[in-house]
């Protein structure tokens, strides 16, 4: 199988720890370089989410990821933040379709899952689709031409 990420990012605060250390085990066996923004697994207590998002979403705006992996307790608070860098795509999925189209329409470059909403089983399975789901391009590059000038008039003012 091939994945349209060779590098990405994953973060976590302490309610997406534990499946944050079984994803990059997972995402290891993939072969896809996977690097750990923290949580740590020495922090014991908890943390903020915004601190966590903020340090994979500024590499993947920056272009140092390809793409990356963003985990608390619902994925919700880790998309808010993602979502404030430029072009960074953060996307919350629910199901195999939706995660799907997160990297077919919307060319997400962020994904963000829930430690305490997705088990292991279902989060591995999110990660291996969205891993190896082309953007489909056509009529949806007009789309993300039209958020990344977003992006350029919020950054430009
Ligand atoms: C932490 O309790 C929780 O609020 C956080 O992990 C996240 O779900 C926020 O969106």
């Amino acid at each position: 199988m091939s994945y349209y990420f060779k590098k990405i990012g994953i973060a976590s605060d302490h309610a997406g720890k534990d499946l944050k250390f079984m994803l990059i085990d997972f995402i290891k066996l993939l072969e896809v370089e996977v690097v750990d923004y923290g949580v740590s697994v020495e922090t014991d207590k908890a943390v903020d989410y915004p601190d966590y998002a903020s340090l994979v979403a500024e590499d993947v705006s920056r272009g140092k990821l390809d793409g990356g992996i963003a985990i608390c307790g619902t994925g919700i608070g880790m998309a808010i933040v993602a979502n404030k860098f430029p072009n960074v795509r953060a996307a919350c999925v629910w199901d195999e379709f939706s995660c799907r189209m997160s990297r077919a329409h919307n060319d997400a470059n962020v994904l963000c899952l829930g430690g305490r909403t997705v088990n292991y089983h279902r989060a591995a399975d999110y990660v291996k689709i969205w891993l190896s789901t082309p953007f489909a391009g056509e009529q949806h590059k007009i789309r993300i031409e039209k958020i990344t000038n977003l992006d350029k008039k919020r950054t430009s003012s």
